[in-house]
């Protein structure tokens, strides 16, 4: 548990308009007053980020619906009973407290109660009570992994006292869920997941007695974690069955190429003394908490090539297959 000392530390940075590194249980947030427009900026300008993406903004409880949201429709009431705190983000209508600077000019605003102690405490000494709110998206530069350690957050932002821009990082280890909320769209006349996360369409299907559509549309409101690529590592990335892997790597090796690889711990295992580096999985939750830990630490090494044996598809291994699907596309 990070000591009351620094949470306390961190909220008189925030009331600064400082920007604090905070960890979730996704991934790690670049955290700032929500209500703090030259501090939001911040946020923009440390991430190299488009300034019309739109921020999530972290609240203590959802007694801070009403606050934030202009209608707070039952199903929202419903999901927040059955997931918050937790990795759900919820798109509603914006009140007038949600400023274009942090929805993007948008007329909805995203809202999420983090599950992490350490920070749901730092959100309850921020403001419960009032219902002030952290803007915070992941903590990495536009177009780069996301932060799941503090160390991740240390080497690609930095710390402002060594020359980068986040003003303190708070370390509460690594995230437990490892990607991105679940992302979901309840301005429409049905439920519409923009995201897929740890809560999955079942999840919330089950809570509201109802279908939930999936997929950004046209109408949809922006949300660049729906790039065509995202969230990808600097190295290749391909996601390949098992009889393509053996044609791949075999391929590779004639060529003096040199791979690294993410699979089931077995095939895992099998492939350890051919490539550079091999990574196991137990199951897509395992899977989808280590992948960008590894990812990352694939991208420190001298490698040509990343391939992923992927999980198969289920409601569960969503999320880690849309964030595969993300970090193979090409990058254009
Ligand atoms: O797990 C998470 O959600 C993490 C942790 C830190 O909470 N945050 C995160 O933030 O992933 P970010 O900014 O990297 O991704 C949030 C996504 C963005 O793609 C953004 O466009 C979308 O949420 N978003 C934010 N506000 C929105 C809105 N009003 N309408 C639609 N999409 C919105
Ligand atoms: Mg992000």
């Amino acid at each position: 548990m990070i000591e009351l000392k620094e949470l306390e530390l961190a909220v008189r940075f925030l009331r600064e308009g400082k920007l604090v590194a905070i960890p979730t249980e996704t991934v790690y947030g670049l955290a700032a007053d929500a209500e703090n427009p030259g501090a939001v900026a911040m946020i923009y300008t440390a991430k190299h980020r488009p300034v019309n993406h739109p921020l999530i903004v972290h609240v203590a409880d959802a007694q801070a619906l009403e606050s934030w949201a202009s209608e707070v429709p039952p199903a929202a009431r419903a999901l927040a009973d059955a997931f918050w705190p937790g990795p759900l983000t919820m798109i509603l209508k914006r009140s007038s407290r949600a400023k274009d600077f942090v929805t993007g000019g948008q007329d909805t605003v995203a809202l999420r109660c983090p599950s992490h102690p350490d920070t749901h405490e730092l959100l309850k000494l921020f403001g419960a009570g009032k219902g002030n709110g952290l803007a915070a998206p992941s903590a990495n530069s536009f177009g780069k992994i996301s932060p799941t350690t503090a160390i991740h957050v240390k080497e690609d932002l930095g710390l402002k006292a060594e020359g980068g821009s986040v003003d303190l990082i708070l370390d509460g280890g690594s995230c437990e869920v490892g990607i991105e909320s679940t992302i979901l769209d309840l301005t429409g006349t049905e439920p519409r997941i923009l995201r897929e996360g740890a809560i999955t369409s079942e999840m919330i299907s089950r809570v509201l007695e109802q279908n939930v559509l999936s997929g950004v549309t046209k109408a949809s409101p922006r949300v660049s974690g729906s790039l065509k690529s995202h969230y990808a590592p600097d190295h290749p990335l391909e996601v390949v069955d098992s009889e393509e892997l053996i044609k791949r790597t075999q391929f590779l090796a004639r060529h003096f190429k040199t791979f690294g690889i993410i699979a089931p711990v077995k095939i895992a295992d099998r492939f350890r003394p051919v490539s550079e580096k091999s990574f196991g999985y137990e199951d897509s939750k395992d899977l989808a908490k280590n992948l960008y830990e590894w990812m990352h630490q694939l991208d420190k090494l001298d490698i040509d090539k990343i391939f992923v044996l992927a999980p198969e598809y289920s409601p569960d291994s969503a999320g880690v297959l849309d964030r595969l699907k993300r970090a193979s596309a090409k990058k254009d």
